[in-house]
């Protein structure tokens, strides 16, 4: 009887300083992870190697989880954006796809998909020109890096909207 109590004050003991120990450790590492953040997202020239390294970064935290960090997707459940002819067209067509969202079957490098993308608008439009100008020029694309403006243009012309459908895409930029 007098053991196991002893035993439970020993436990309580440890199990309190390890608690303390882990939100210890926990308080630093958000600060750190802010201090790395800020840095990112305030660019000293706002260049374009700055752009490519904080469009890579936002897609590492967004983007990758899906379309993985090679731009290869899936098979069959999450397309590429690696040869992608969406990403890689009329640069109207990924930030419609990335502000507003997709539903339904889409052909991604002849193969049909048929899923559903979240809408990503509560991204900023820097972060999203960032991101895609990453994606154009990355994976083995070589299309034109998106400015600011041209994502700013498309949000207030598209204003608030459901999912895109391929269809509606193709119909809206046919060049593309
Ligand atoms: C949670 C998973 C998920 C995340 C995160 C995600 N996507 Fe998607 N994405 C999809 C799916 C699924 C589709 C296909 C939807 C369909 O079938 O209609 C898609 C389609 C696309 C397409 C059109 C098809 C293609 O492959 O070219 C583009 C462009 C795209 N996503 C870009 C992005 C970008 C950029 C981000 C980050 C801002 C992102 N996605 C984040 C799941 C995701």
């Amino acid at each position: 009887m007098l053991n196991s109590s002893r035993f439970l004050l020993f436990a309580v003991t440890v199990s309190s300083s390890l608690l303390l120990a882990a939100c210890g450790g926990g308080g630093d590492a958000p600060a750190g992870d802010a201090a790395t953040t800020d840095a990112a997202e305030t660019p000293a020239a706002g260049g374009a190697t700055d752009q490519l390294a904080l469009g890579q970064t936002k897609y590492g935290q967004v983007c990758a989880s899906c379309h993985m960090a090679d731009g290869n997707g899936s098979p069959g459940v999450f397309p590429p954006l690696a040869g992608s002819e969406w990403v890689n067209g009329d640069p109207n067509v990924p930030i419609s796809i990335v502000l507003h969202g997709l539903q339904g079957p889409i052909d991604v490098k002849g193969t049909r998909y048929e899923g559903a993308m979240q809408p990503w608008g509560m991204i900023p439009d820097s972060d999203i020109a960032a991101i895609l100008t990453y994606v154009r020029s990355s994976f083995g694309n070589s299309s034109s890096a998106v400015t600011t403006e041209q994502v700013t243009a498309v949000r207030q012309a598209e204003g608030d909207r459901v999912a895109w459908t391929a269809e509606e895409l193709k119909a809206k930029y046919p060049g593309s």
